[in-house]
């Protein structure tokens, strides 16, 4: 059902959208915003709520063109929000949408802004067949970490235990994977040495040599460098600044507020080892985030769609169960790094154990890692 909304709406957006840039866009009296603008009799209705998001977001546009553009954007994104909560509430979709500090960017801007496009050639080393093979190869390969055991708890938040830090921002820097890395690491020290530390993030997008700054990484290549540098400094000390091409500030790399003793990978495709190793500290993952309704994701379970085409590194902070009166769905609970102004609060609960999916929703069980201690 949302993906029939999904891919009905797309082409009134592109056509909106064309009609806008080859029309509008090249007037050389930019009109202001006006309830014209939408095309029925909730215009002036819109364009007071677009302010009102506006006032909520702090968004400000510096031409009345670029304000015209966006409040076309939300007023489309409020609509395609509103038709999927309506057939959520019919009984279609165990979530919700709403608006978000990114209403007022269509999908195709929000990818691109957001996520990391999927490698050309996707990771040899996902493969279950080669986890098996480093299981059994040189003893310098991290195991796979497999636990098929039915023991771990029926619920785990981490966030319970003060062991994560709050939601932070990656802007626009494809730096997902060095916010789930540090989570990680924060983590697990808590668990370990009880202080909760908040770590760099730029540290990994300048100075981590196997991955690629702004442009992607994969969380367990950045765990392994943060073996090899001996630790991480604190996002005090090396703060987060989202720019790309800014040197390695090698004063920092012996700052060592958190070390590790290395890292495993979770067997891939494998919820229950997943949530065994959820069981015992956070877990970095990496899942294909995409489509109207992963960007304006608001609260409940989400169960798609997705596919697994791995674009965004986040972090599974826990996992549960809804109660049997409403719907019994379980979930994880994933700590995104698109601000508190995204989700629910900066969080999604993503459906676990999805029947016949053994890679996990939105590929979420395919690439877990996390850090030893
Ligand atoms: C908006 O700006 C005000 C003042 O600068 C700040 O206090 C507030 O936290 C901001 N809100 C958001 C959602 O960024
Ligand atoms: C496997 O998972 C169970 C349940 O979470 C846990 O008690 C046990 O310690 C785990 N075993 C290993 C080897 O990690």
């Amino acid at each position: 059902m949302a993906a029939s909304f999904s891919s009905k709406r797309s082409l009134p957006c592109l056509l909106l959208l064309a009609i806008f840039l080859h029309g509008r866009c090249s007037s050389a009296t930019p009109r202001r915003i006006a309830a014209g603008d939408v095309a029925d009799t909730d215009g002036a209705m819109m364009v007071e709520r677009f302010r009102r998001w506006k006032a909520e977001y702090n968004r400000s546009y510096a031409a009345a063109e670029e304000e015209r553009r966006r409040f076309q954007v939300y007023a489309r994104n409020v609509r395609y929000i509103e038709a999927t909560n309506t057939a959520a509430a019919a009984g279609g979709l165990t979530y919700e949408l709403g608006e978000t500090a990114y209403t007022d960017l269509t999908n195709e801007e929000f990818m691109a802004m957001y996520t990391a496009p999927p490698p050309v050639r996707p990771d040899a080393d996902d493969d279950a067949t080669t986890i098996i093979t480093t299981l059994a190869g040189p003893v310098e390969e991290p195991r796979a970490y497999v636990n098929l055991s039915a023991g771990a708890p029926a619920s785990v938040d981490w966030r319970a235990s003060g062991a994560v830090t709050e939601v932070k921002d990656q802007g626009r820097c494809g730096s997902c994977w060095a916010f789930s890395t540090v989570a990680v690491v924060e983590g697990i020290q808590k668990i370990r040495k009880g202080k909760l530390v908040s770590l760099s993030e730029q540290e990994l997008v300048d100075c981590d040599t196997l991955d690629s700054g702004c442009d992607g990484g994969v969380s367990y290549r950045a765990l392994q460098w943060i073996t090899s540098n001996g630790g991480i400094a604190t996002r005090d000390d090396y703060p987060y600044t989202g720019k790309a091409d800014t040197p390695c500030d090698s004063a920092n790399l012996a700052h060592h507020a958190a070390t590790i003793a290395g890292f495993r990978r979770v067997a891939t495709r494998s919820e229950a080892s997943l949530a065994n190793a959820v069981a015992g500290q956070p877990v970095a993952v990496s899942i294909e985030a995409g489509g109207d309704n992963f960007q304006h994701y608001k609260k409940g379970v989400y169960n798609g769609p997705c596919g697994t085409q791995l674009n965004h590194g986040v972090t599974v902070v826990g996992y549960g169960q809804e109660p049997a009166a409403a719907g019994g769905d379980r979930y994880w609970i994933v700590k995104n790094s698109w601000g508190k102004g995204w989700g629910d609060d900066g969080y999604i609960r993503m459906k676990k154990d999805v029947a016949g999916k053994p890679e996990g929703l939105c590929g979420i069980a395919i690439r877990p890692s996390y850090p030893l201690m």
